[in-house]
């Protein structure tokens, strides 16, 4: 439903809409063929380069919390930057993708925001992640969209560190904020569970480096790896109609590495990739897994969250585009004429 495709048991999906899934669920789909002999050799082959192919990969983590709570601060603070200060009302509209450089390693960072309004993107950030930090600031304690954000990273299986927040603050009562955790299911290692917490100020910077050794520390152990030689497939972070420019999709590459003039499509829209630029506007030829990047060259605006795939050929990319808009029109169309109770009185 996600990608605007209805489907049943009666339906066959294409390769590429499975392979779509494939990656939203983070399994592995297999093509099941009728083999001949000649074939088995080859297909040996094959299986041996796809597995030379999969190379470490940078963690992606996603800040979650409450509104206000510090979320953009610790980012900014990580990425030495000032974002917070050009925001609009201090508040994160939307989803915010950076990547940070530590020891050598890459880190690939996604800004959520804490207001209730954002709940859907929220729960894409939680999708799309390896891990969550969850920051809840020490002075507030745990608030309604912090326990929806650990809702969110549980349904996702996606696992939590907690970063509480704010301890420079006179009010700050970090105990009594792990204790509220707890209640979620959110134990520190020292009493006995198996989360991680870490008390920081993201103002002052207090535990902050900590806090990067532990997320590293926990990446490491999940030995995230992806195959860079394959088409990239991944999913919108965010995207906006560009007077200038047209149709611009941020983009996270989850598997494979994206090109310049790729044929792609995203959710039910198409395109061949024009620009590719990184968060600070240096544009990029190439983007591998893990990297967000700012694209150009669609038909129309996909939606936050849609999956993206490139394909071999423009013709099959613009195929599958153009049958996935209309599928999702013949939707929308079909949700207009259900039957409710209220329009149904108001026909009688
Ligand atoms: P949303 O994106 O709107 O959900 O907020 P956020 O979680 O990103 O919070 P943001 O980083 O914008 O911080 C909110 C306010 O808290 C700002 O005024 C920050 O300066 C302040 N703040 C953040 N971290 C700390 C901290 O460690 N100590 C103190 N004293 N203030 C902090
Ligand atoms: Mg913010």
């Amino acid at each position: 439903i996600d990608l605007g495709i209805m489907v049943n048991q009666n339906k066959s999906l294409g390769k590429d809409t499975i392979e779509l899934l494939a990656v939203a669920y983070h399994i592995k789909a297999k093509e099941k063929k009728q083999v001949n002999i000649s074939d088995i050799d080859k297909m040996f082959k094959k299986e041996i380069n796809n597995k030379k192919h999969l190379v470490p990969r940078p963690p992606v983590i996603t800040i979650m919390g409450h509104v206000d709570h510090g979320k953009t601060t610790l980012l900014d603070y990580l990425r030495h930057s000032h974002v917070a200060a050009h925001e609009a009302g201090g508040i994160t509209q939307d989803i915010g993708a950076y990547q940070i450089k530590e020891k050598g390693k890459t880190i690939t960072f996604l800004d959520t925001p804490g207001h209730a309004a954002f709940s859907a993107m929220r729960a894409r950030g939680a999708r799309i992640t390896d891990l969550v930090v969850l920051v809840v600031a020490a002075d507030d304690g745990v608030m309604p969209q912090t326990v929806e954000a650990i809702d969110h990273a549980k349904a996702a299986k996606t696992p939590i560190i907690v970063a509480i927040n704010k301890i420079d603050k006179p009010g700050a009562n970090p105990k009594k904020v792990t204790n509220q955790l707890t209640r979620y299911g959110l134990i520190p290692e020292k009493w006995g569970g198996n989360t991680i917490f870490v008390n920081i100020s993201a103002k002052l910077g207090t535990n902050v480096k900590e806090l990067l050794d532990m997320i590293i520390l926990k990446a490491e152990v999940m030995e995230l790896k992806a195959n860079p030689k394959q088409n990239a497939a991944g999913s919108v972070i965010e995207s906006k109609l560009d007077k200038g420019k047209g149709p611009v999709a941020s983009v996270l590459v989850q598997e494979g590495t994206m090109h310049i003039e790729d044929p792609i499509v995203v959710g039910d829209t198409f395109g061949r990739v024009r620009t590719m630029t990184n968060e600070n506007g240096k544009p990029l030829k190439s983007a591998g897994p893990s990297t967000p990047v700012e694209i150009t060259g669609l038909s129309s605006v996909p939606e936050a969250g849609d999956r993206f795939v490139v394909f071999d050929h423009e013709k099959d990319a613009r195929a599958a585009g153009e049958q996935r808009a209309e599928q999702a029109q013949m939707e929308r169309r079909k949700q207009d004429n259900t039957v409710t109770l209220s329009n149904l009185f108001s026909t009688m």
